[in-house]
């Protein structure tokens, strides 16, 4: 913990430049024409095969010959999906005409609801013909109405009582309720028909099924179950849970954790909810960690398998795990960032090599070996039990996979999201606003000390808190686009809002001296000026009376870092001070910021997790907390008049550190998790 937090600070400035310069990237960058040129020949392959399709597709390669598959099967939508992405590719109009004759096949599914694959079936097919190839209005509508009516399908699965989908079995049987984890994936078909026009109610079942999901389909490790087999008298219950395609009920399919990992990455980009987000972080994070991941990133069919490493890998569930990794380095704070990137890229080196790569004329024109789609059912001796084969998802999630990271290495900075900001606000009066992933911050300049109507009367050198549910960059946008549209930046909007109170209290860092005489604060900032922004990192100054701050804001952790720097004086000297200087933090009743208290003066910091908002409006919890960097020696803990604690050290030269989170967020819910993580945050400094 300490480490990750660390690497948080120092590493995520690096974060985009590292990933884009690193050879591995450049290699595969180099590899991808030669790697579709080899996807192309193979795939001429199987569109000759395919010519009599009567209605089928291509599914995989076993005994020397084609298995084909109706379009009702769970992985009719792949080989569509696949020519689509050859075409996305190459542009070239054979594959435009292939898939548009593979696609229109599926629109025989478009009411079928005999299982959950509904989502797989068409968001692959439709979906990408939609995306890629819809040409004339007429046939874009045919293609909607297509997904609309797999939506409505798909919902008839679904109940209230339950709150969740019924992945396999009939609708209404008594007997079971059974939801397997890759029923994530077809929460898109779900979430496109709710922003596409369709029914609203989609998007509520798309997240409730999500949330139960989340909820009760993954272990303390951060594994995921298969199926579960939940209770119909009792809902939210679990009757049993199953072993289905992975070696047994407590193995881990990595299939299946890569559909989790997929699907909560894909959740987290359609809602924004940072739950979804955590899901697919500790999902991700338990897959590249697993002491039982091979080097080359590609999983054994079951990360607790029996007898690896004799075991099969599966191919499939390393292309699903890559395309999902690429995606979510592009949502999750910049540390992680970097680490999920590298993975998938090793996992893509290795899946485009000669050890998984067919070459030309092999494995009946698909493009990977060692897929393994069920395992206990090959060893039952069941039809499609398939083990150590060519799947078509194996190949669709690959091509996909391989277009994300193009896409990523084209345009570096737009995938890889600001999480960073610092800048003059003047459209919100004389603002100065900072923030990073967890939370914005803001101070108040000159202007706002003018008496009304030019300012607002407020005289005070406090930071204020804004509350951020997403990670990327939003408080500015949210405060110019309220004084606009005279939208309330003090209610939640979803993303974000403001509902702490500092006027002239020091908020959550604003900095205090202890005199002789009484407690001095400044007034508010006198000059502001952005030393450097990236998307990751800011420095900012914010020149006070008697000093200067020196902020430094970076991804992946809720502090900025302050540095106060003593004015020079005439003689250029800077001026000596010896009074008790520190931050403070507002824990005052009057402005309701009384709530649970954590003040570790060995560790130098306090932390505060108060309740509700300043009307008591249940709009969460927000968290709190300031840290006197360890080099200032021991701190002092003063209580001021307006009710701010401080941690005081002596000198007007000194580091501090600053910042909150909201629990709406998701990241932190709980006083333990927030004082246990700004405990850590005091540890790492301290190293
Ligand atoms: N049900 C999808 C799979 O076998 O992965």
């Amino acid at each position: 913990m300490r480490r990750a937090l660390a690497l948080a600070v120092s590493a995520a400035a690096l974060t985009l430049f590292a990933a884009a310069a690193a050879p591995e990237e450049k290699e595969l960058a180099a590899a991808l024409p030669a790697a579709f040129a080899r996807a192309a020949d193979q795939y001429r392959l199987l569109t000759e095969q395919m010519k009599a399709g009567n209605g089928r597709h291509p599914k995989s390669f076993a005994n020397g010959k084609l298995v084909t598959i109706p379009p009702e099967d769970w992985c009719s939508g792949f080989y569509p999906g696949s020519l689509w992405f050859l075409y996305e590719y190459t542009k070239d109009p054979f594959w435009k005409a292939e898939a548009e004759k593979a696609t229109e096949i599926q629109e025989k599914v478009r009411h079928y609801n005999g299982n959950h694959d509904i989502g797989f079936m068409l968001m692959s097919s439709v979906g990408q013909a939609l995306r890629l190839g819809a040409g004339t209005p007429q046939r874009k509508r045919r293609y909607e109405e297509i997904l609309h009516d797999g939506a409505a399908a798909l919902a008839t699965r679904y109940t209230d009582k339950m709150k969740l989908i019924r992945s396999w079995g009939k609708i209404g049987d008594e007997r079971s309720y059974l939801v397997i984890v890759d029923n994530m994936m077809n929460l898109e078909l779900l979430e496109w028909d709710a922003k596409r026009g369709g029914a609203a109610r989609s998007a509520e079942i798309a997240k409730n099924h999500a949330d139960m999901t989340d909820g009760h389909h993954f272990r303390a490790d951060g594994s995921a179950f298969h199926v579960l087999n939940y209770n119909q008298k009792t809902p939210g219950k679990i009757l049993e849970y199953r072993s289905g395609q992975g070696a047994c009920a407590s193995g881990a399919w990595s299939r299946g954790h890569s559909w989790a990992i997929y699907g909560f990455t894909m959740m987290h980009r359609e809602t924004k909810n940072p739950r979804y987000l955590e899901r697919a972080i500790r999902a991700a994070d338990y897959a590249i960690n697993h002491p039982n991941m091979p080097a080359d990133g590609i999983p054994y069919w079951d990360y607790h398998a029996a007898n690896i490493p004799d075991e099969e890998r599966d191919s499939s569930a390393g292309a699903i795990m890559a395309s999902a990794l690429l995606e979510l380095s592009a949502l999750a704070p910049a540390a992680k960032a970097a680490a999920y990137r590298a993975f998938a890229v090793r996992q893509l080196r290795a899946l485009i090599s000669d050890g998984y790569f067919a070459k030309r004329g092999e494995i009946g024109g698909f493009l990977l070996k060692h897929g393994v789609g069920s395992k206990p059912q090959f060893i039952q001796g069941g039809k499609g039990g398939e083990v150590d084969v060519p799947l078509n998802y194996a190949d669709y999630y690959l091509l996909e996979a391989l277009l994300r990271f193009k896409a990523l290495t084209e345009q570096p900075e737009a995938a890889s999201a600001a999480r960073v900001d610092a800048r003059h606000v003047p459209e919100r009066m004389d603002d100065f606003v900072w923030e990073n992933d967890f939370c914005g911050m803001r101070a108040y300049g000159p202007k706002v000390s003018e008496p009304r109507p030019a300012g607002e009367g407020l005289v005070s050198s406090g930071f204020d808190v804004f509350n951020k549910a997403v990670p990327d960059v939003m408080m500015a946008e949210t405060l110019i686009r309220g004084v606009k549209e005279k939208i309330s930046y003090h209610q939640n909007n979803g993303r974000g809002f403001d509902n702490y109170k500092v006027s002239t209290g020091r908020g959550c860092g604003g900095v205090g001296r202890m005199t002789e005489d009484g407690w001095r604060y400044a007034r508010n900032w006198r000059t502001q000026r952005v030393l450097e922004k990236s998307g990751q990192k800011a420095v900012f100054e914010l020149g006070y009376e008697a000093y200067t701050i020196r902020g430094t804001v970076t991804a992946g952790a809720p502090f900025t870092r302050f540095d106060v720097l003593p004015r020079t004086g005439a003689s250029g000297k800077p001026a000596a001070g010896r009074d008790l200087m520190g931050p403070g933090l507002d824990v005052s009743a009057d402005r309701r910021h009384d709530g649970t208290l954590k003040i570790d003066l060995k560790r130098g910091f306090v932390a505060n997790f108060e309740p509700f908002g300043v009307d008591g409006d249940g709009n969460g919890n927000v968290m709190t907390a300031i840290l006197l960097d360890p080099a200032c020696g021991p701190a002092h803990l003063a209580s001021d008049e307006t009710g701010c604690l401080h941690l005081l050290q002596r000198g007007n030269v000194f580091t501090y550190y600053a910042g909150a989170a909201w629990s709406g967020a998701g990241r932190f819910t709980t006083p333990d998790e927030w004082f246990a993580y700004v405990k850590d945050f005091a540890d790492s400094l301290a190293q």
